[in-house]
């Protein structure tokens, strides 16, 4: 039988298709091998999930639901805490009653209430339904066998309330804070195997039902049952800068500086945003020791933020007290120190103080306690292309995951000035940035200018990632 494309050209379209289909599992394969540290890491741990109305509303809520139905699969014990304030405006709204806020509080009147309970009551019926489908996202993932154990809901009367009572004159009726948290009795039900599912109602010790807070209410439970994560799905990507570059984490002192110019902002979902980072700063303080803000808007973030190195979100924790920022001349000196032992011994190009000096606003440095830990460079070489150089991180802190987090910071540097493509030049380190996702290329991949530099002694390695 002759070659498929001399006789067959569709044979072509066969085999490039089926040559796609292995690059795409092969990707896949990579994917899952890394994410294997990650699935180890989280099975058997606890997380508390903060589903916004405006989550609930979201078209992507039927991936989220897949998304967290995989980390259940995968032994994550889930509590799930949804709000519905989107739902309720728009029901009271119906229902010719009034929206009353208060320093950003709801007043919860007896009318009001009646049709919060039903909204809420609603919505957690919907999420239910969800979890209950036996097929679900686009791509028909198996959410759940129809009818099995394997993925039961549990709701209750988990959450204790009081009420917020009378301020300056405002008497806010229904609304209420969380009193307690029947923490025993939600470990119980994790313990069984199910997700614990809690709206933003409490119930006080009267009897009565308090519109409460679904940020007030998943942070005190993440708190009261010693969660290992808070995580809000919020509308942003995550917690960005104020060039609009997402910061994947921050310590509680940043994440405070954050949530001051969020909350400062006319606009509501900052305002949320900023809600969400004095929650996770909260419940850190308190010992739930990671708090994450993920996008619900971009598919599969959650998935990404928690089984891959770069994440997809913003993580806050006390872990680490180093600042990843921009280099200034007075780091000039601690950069060299940095980087001299890895031009002697040839790792990096010698890069001499002057050159340094006149560069220094390409670079971006970690600073842990007044120390530069680690430092790394982007060079424009056109108007699509750009050079990440002169990465390094102290021996003592590698490891650490600050090499990524210099790379992902400058990777969406380059892209935030409209930069398509990054790339590298390396003798020794050609693996990691394959671990990056960086591919190999030649000299003819990069713009004249630069070949001209080429030093052909050296004989680096080019990769290149498009960003
Ligand atoms: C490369 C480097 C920047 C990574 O910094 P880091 O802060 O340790 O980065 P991360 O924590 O994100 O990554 C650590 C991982 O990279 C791996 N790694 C480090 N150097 C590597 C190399 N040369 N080749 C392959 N993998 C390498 C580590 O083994 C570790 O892998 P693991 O997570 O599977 O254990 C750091 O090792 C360094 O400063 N090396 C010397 C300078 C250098 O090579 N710079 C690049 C020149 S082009």
């Amino acid at each position: 039988m002759s070659t498929p494309t001399e006789s067959f050209p569709e044979a072509e379209i066969i085999q490039n298709t089926e040559s796609n289909a292995t690059k795409g599992a092969g990707a896949l394969v990579e994917w899952f091998r890394a994410s294997t540290q990650y699935i180890n890491a989280h099975r058997g741990k606890t997380f508390v999930v903060a589903l916004s109305g405006e989550a609930l509303a979201s078209e992507h809520l039927r991936n989220l639901v897949s998304d967290l139905t995989l980390l259940h699969s995968l032994g994550v014990k889930l509590v799930l805490v949804h709000g519905a304030r989107p739902q309720i405006d728009a029901a009271l709204t119906a229902a010719k009653l009034q929206l009353e806020f208060h320093k950003g509080m709801r007043v919860t009147d007896p009318d009001s209430l009646a049709v919060i309970a039903s909204v809420v009551g609603a919505e957690s019926i919907r999420l239910e339904a969800l979890f209950s489908a036996g097929t679900t996202s686009s791509t028909s993932a198996p959410l759940a066998v129809a009818g099995s154990e394997a993925l039961t809901l549990s709701r209750g009367n988990f959450i204790t309330a009081m009420p917020i009572g009378v301020h300056n004159g405002i008497d806010f009726h229904h609304t209420g804070r969380v009193r307690r948290v029947k923490a025993a009795a939600i470990a119980k039900r994790l313990e069984e195997r199910t997700i614990v599912l809690q709206s933003n109602l409490g119930y006080s010790l009267t009897g009565e039902i308090f519109n409460l807070t679904a940020e007030e209410v998943a942070t005190e439970l993440a708190i009261a049952i010693k969660a290992d994560k808070l995580i809000f799905l919020v509308p942003q990507e995550g917690v960005c800068d104020e060039q609009g570059e997402l910061i994947t984490s921050l310590n509680p002192a940043s994440a405070a500086l954050a949530a001051e110019r969020f909350s400062a902002s006319d606009i509501d979902i900052d305002k949320s945003l900023g809600g969400a980072l004095k929650a996770c700063i909260k419940a850190n303080a308190a010992g739930v020791n990671r708090a994450h803000l993920i996008g619900y808007r971009s598919n599969g973030a959650l998935i990404r933020e928690l089984f891959t190195r770069e994440g997809a979100g913003s993580l806050i924790s006390d872990d680490s007290l180093d600042t990843l920022r921009q280099a200034t001349i007075d780091d000039v000196s601690a950069i060299l120190s940095l980087i001299r032992p890895l031009e002697a011994d040839g790792t990096l190009v010698e890069r001499s103080r002057e050159r340094l000096e006149t560069e220094i606003e390409n670079f971006k440095v970690i600073e842990l306690e007044g120390a530069i830990i680690a430092c790394a460079a982007l060079y424009r070489t056109s108007e699509s292309l750009a050079e990440i150089a002169c990465i390094a991180t102290h021996p003592n802190y590698r490891r650490g995951g600050l090499g990524a987090r210099l790379l992902q910071s400058l990777s969406a540097e380059a892209k935030r000035l409209g930069i398509e493509k990054v790339f590298v030049l390396t003798t020794v380190t050609a693996h990691w940035f394959i671990d990056h996702g960086f591919a190999q290329g030649t000299l003819d991949d990069l713009p004249e200018q630069r070949q001209a530099l080429y030093n052909l002694q050296r004989k680096s390695k080019i990769f290149l990632k498009s960003v």
